[in-house]
């Protein structure tokens, strides 16, 4: 169990990162966030929440969500109805490539690329009435937070720029990997990505992953055996082609998003959320990965 002050220190040893990363820019509403945000929540194994910097400030979660996302599919479809239509390997190529989908004939290669997010979200949409007001839901249930929502400006200023991912969700359809209209399942899956949550609300909310898949409240969302899959999948493809890099220096299945933030875990140990709106080259949150791999390494903990 890390205590306080040493979260405290690690911020502190952290800080003199700040300013070597760059915001993301390409969604304006993005750009706004201010750069030297940087906090961390750590949920131990007995529900217990610490954290340090600014760790109650909401930020947009962005491709976060997509562990959500998946999670709500694996809750409503058997296996082989999600595994068919996307898959389990790591990309190699940027988030938000649509060369992969070409060459492999519309599959994605796995649920955390856009590709993959796009083919989840279609899954949620053919199976649930309302599913951004289900995501809700899941969400608050899980943070035990009701307060979480999402960022209506953020969604309308990604779908102003979708031209890419529309792209991807069409050429998915060209191959008969999409079953809904691409303008509403883009409607909702921008909304997922907007959700503005914190550091804390996030550590709680991902207590699952850390705890064979039963939430802090006690619902067992996944079975056991979903939830270690689910785990190998962050640890192989939760930080696009910073995954290697990231398992190296942090030891962690995790899922980094683009407004900064990097959720990771260590099974029957604590889940863990990062922010840092300030990116590397690949695209996940400098500062934040280095917060993660200071705490691995001062704990000495590890997946490996
Ligand atoms: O699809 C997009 O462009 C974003 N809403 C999500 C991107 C994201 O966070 C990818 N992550 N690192």
């Amino acid at each position: 169990m890390p205590e306080l002050a040493l979260l405290e220190e690690i911020v502190e040893k952290v800080r003199p990162l700040l300013g070597q990363g760059k915001v993301a820019d390409y969604i304006p509403a993005l750009a706004q966030v201010d750069a030297n945000k940087l906090g961390i929540a750590v949920t131990t194994s007995d529900g217990v929440t610490i954290g340090a910097g600014d760790y109650l400030e909401p930020f947009s979660i962005q491709s976060i969500s997509k562990v959500f996302s998946l999670t709500l599919a694996l809750m409503l479809y058997e296996e082989d109805e999600i595994w068919s239509r996307v898959g389990k390997e790591p990309s190699g190529h940027s988030f938000n490539s649509l060369v992969q989908v070409e060459l492999e004939k519309g599959l994605p290669r796995n649920p955390f690329i856009n590709a993959g997010a796009l083919v989840i979200a279609d899954l949620l949409q053919s199976r649930l009435g309302a599913p951004k007001h289900r995501m809700l839901e899941i969400v608050r249930g899980l943070s035990e937070n009701h307060r979480v929502g999402y960022d209506k400006v953020v969604a309308a200023s990604e779908y102003q720029h979708s031209a890419r991912n529309a792209a991807i969700a069409y050429l998915m359809k060209s191959f008969g990997n999409f079953n809904n209209d691409v303008n509403t399942v883009l409607h909702s899956y921008f909304h997922y990505c907007s959700l503005r949550m914190s550091c804390a609300d996030l550590s709680r909310a991902m207590f699952y992953l850390a705890n064979s898949g039963k939430s802090l409240a006690g619902k067992q969302l996944i079975s056991p055996v979903q939830n270690r899959q689910l785990n190998a999948l962050l640890a192989t493809s939760g930080l696009y082609d910073g995954a290697g890099e990231f398992a190296y220096r942090v030891g962690m299945p995790g899922k980094s998003g683009v407004g900064g933030g990097i959720i990771a875990v260590i099974p029957g140990d604590m889940s863990v959320c990062v922010w840092s709106p300030e990116l590397d080259a690949n695209g996940n949150s400098l500062a934040g990965t280095a917060v993660l791999e200071t705490l691995s390494q001062t704990l000495g903990r590890s997946i490996f």
